[in-house]
């Protein structure tokens, strides 16, 4: 639990802080931080690394407003569930291919976006809302049904 803490949320702080003053002297410079569609929709098996990709998401907002008259770009991604090893790389076809999900980061963050979604990402990214409740324990009962392959 505290390794996923200091991972998620403490490394890529640690990692920007260090940086930031040599980050600010240059004519432009970006930070990119890696959340999740898991930040705006937790799952409730994982709920100690969503709640990392929310506080993440929640630094990421500051952080960009804090740096807003430097040449410091925030950018953030928040993936879908893309087919790599951190969810032992299993093929499952919900899981979007790896070299589609890079090619369309790519574009948006070069594009400026603030937030790098990919498509399937975005009905997840704009969950929030009244209807927040409903929407997690709908998706949470459909992943106890239909469990993401975890490995052997
Ligand atoms: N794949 C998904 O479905 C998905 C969805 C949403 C968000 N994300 C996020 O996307 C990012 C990349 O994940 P991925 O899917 O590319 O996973 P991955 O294939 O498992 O790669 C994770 C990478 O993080 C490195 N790493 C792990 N712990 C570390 C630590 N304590 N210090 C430094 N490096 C460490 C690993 O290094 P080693 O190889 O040396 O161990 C590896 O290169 C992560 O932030 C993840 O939370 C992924």
């Amino acid at each position: 639990m505290l390794a996923t803490v200091e991972t998620n949320l403490l490394g890529p702080i640690r990692m920007s802080s260090a940086l930031i003053d040599h980050l600010k002297r240059q004519p432009r410079a970006a930070i990119v931080n890696n959340t999740s569609v898991l930040a705006h929709v937790p799952i409730a098996t994982s709920a100690v690394y969503s709640a990392t990709k929310a506080a993440l998401h929640s630094y990421t907002l500051s952080q960009r407003f804090m740096l807003r008259d430097t040449a410091v770009t925030v950018q953030e991604i928040a993936p879908p569930w893309v087919n790599t090893d951190l969810i032992y790389k299993s093929d499952d076809p919900r899981a979007m291919p790896l070299d589609a999900f890079i090619a369309q980061t790519m574009a948006a963050l070069a594009s400026g976006r603030e937030e790098a979604l990919v498509e399937q990402a975005i009905p997840m990214r704009n969950n929030a809302g009244p209807n927040e409740h409903k929407f997690i324990d709908k998706f949470n009962a459909y992943l106890a049904a239909n469990p993401i392959p975890m490995g052997s």
